[in-house]
This record gives C-alpha cells, structure tokens and sequence, in this order.
C-alpha cells in the first residue's frame, strides 16, 4: 500500500511562516494534479481555517487541533485524496498535536529564514521529529526538509545557512520563498497560480525526490 503524501508544516515557534507556507504548499500541490486536503491543527489561531473561508478556496480545509490526529484523520480522509497538508501551532506550545501530525508524515517541511536565531531552533526540531517517528505504527520515518523563506534578494545569508545546514546533515529544498508582499498580504485572500510561484517549484522538487506517487 502507498501512503498519502503528507506534509506536515512545522517550526518551533509561531511566526516562521508556517500558515504561509501550507497556504500555498496545498494550493500548489493540486495545480500539480493531485486532489489535496489541508488541516489546521493550530486550534489556538485557526489561521488556516478563517483564511480558507475568507478565500473561499476550493480545497477543503479541517480543523484537528488534536493530540490524537494520527489516530483521527486516517479515518476522516479515508484514502480520497493523493495529498494532504498538516498546519501545526508552535511545537513550543504544543508539542503533543504536532508530536502526532508527525507520526503521520511522508515530509515534515520546516519553513524558515535563514538567520541564526532560527538555524539554533534547528537541533530542537530535529529531536522531536525523530522522536515522535520513532513512535510511528510503521512505515519509513518521514524526510525532514527545510525551506528557506523570507529571502531576501543577493543576500549572503542563503548561501551561508544552506551550507551549514548541509552540514549538519539536513536537506534543504533548493527554491527559495522570497521576502514578498504577495505572501506578506496573503491572509484571507484566494490562492491564485500557486503553481506558479517559489512554492510551485518546492512542490516539484518534493515531488520529483518522493517514490510515493511514483510507485
Ligand atoms: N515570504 C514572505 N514574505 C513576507 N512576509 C511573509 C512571508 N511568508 C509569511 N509572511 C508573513 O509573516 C507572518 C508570519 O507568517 P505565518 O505564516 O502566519 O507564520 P506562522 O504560521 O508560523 O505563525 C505573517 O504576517 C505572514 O503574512
Ligand atoms: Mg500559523
């Protein structure tokens, strides 16, 4: 049997794009083709929840802020869609829901910038995603892959926390998400051409390196 994609959108800490992120990671995903689900297991903000009301997108949208979401979503996605995106709080906050989204992922995708407040946060999340795939049912632990967002044009940091990161051992998705309004004023918006933006090619390039959908 050939698990779903997931992908499970997480950070430590609020504010490091990760609403964004699964905002556009879902919406490029079915530009891809693939008939795409998002949950929103952030119950403190619901940020992904009222955006997909106030967008009226068509992809559907739940809300699970659970602790027991790996035991609860198999059921409610049921195998009817080729992907689905987990937008999770702050595993500061919460670890236990964002604990179990984990155990359910193909991908964990931590969105940050490449600054050193948030590469030091990057041993932390390692740990906790490695600890709750230890724990998983079964099935492959899931590829962690970082992507940095909020660039900024020419900037040194980029090349310079994706080398270290490498280093460290950790992949990091060659697009970049730039410092840009259009994210920035994205909030309660459509998601228009997803496909076609940095998150287009982020899909792609998760796409092209999973065998899931090509076994
Ligand atoms: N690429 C970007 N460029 C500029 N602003 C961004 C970008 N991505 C997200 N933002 C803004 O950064 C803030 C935090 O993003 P959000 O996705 O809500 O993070 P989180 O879910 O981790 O708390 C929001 O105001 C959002 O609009
Ligand atoms: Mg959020």
């Amino acid at each position: 049997m050939t698990p779903t994609l997931t992908i499970v959108v997480a950070n430590l800490k609020g504010g490091s794009t990760k609403t964004t992120s699964a905002a556009f990671v879902s919406h490029a995903l079915e530009g891809a083709g693939l008939s795409t689900i998002a949950v929103d297991a952030d119950g403190e903000n619901e940020s992904l929840l009222s955006w997909s009301e106030a967008g009226e997108w068509s992809i559907p949208v739940i809300g699970l802020p659970v602790a027991d979401l790996h035991r609860k979503l198999p059921g409610i996605v049921d195998n009817r869609y080729d992907a689905v995106v987990i937008d999770t709080p702050p595993m500061k906050e919460r670890l236990g829901v964002v604990a179990s989204a984990i155990k359910l992922a193909t991908h964990v995708l931590v969105p940050m910038a490449p600054t050193g407040i948030e590469y030091d946060r990057l041993p932390a999340i390692r740990s906790v995603v490695e600890d709750a795939a230890a724990l998983r049912a079964g099935g492959p632990p899931p590829e962690l892959a970082v992507v940095f967002t909020r660039t900024v044009p020419n900037a040194a940091s980029t090349d310079v926390y994706r080398q270290l990161i490498t280093d460290d051992g950790l992949r990091v998705l060659g697009p970049t998400v730039g410092r840009l309004e259009r994210y920035a004023q994205a909030y309660g918006l459509p998601i228009k051409n997803a496909a076609g933006t940095a998150y287009g090619d982020i899909v792609a390039e998760l796409l092209t390196s999973t065998e899931i959908l090509t076994s």
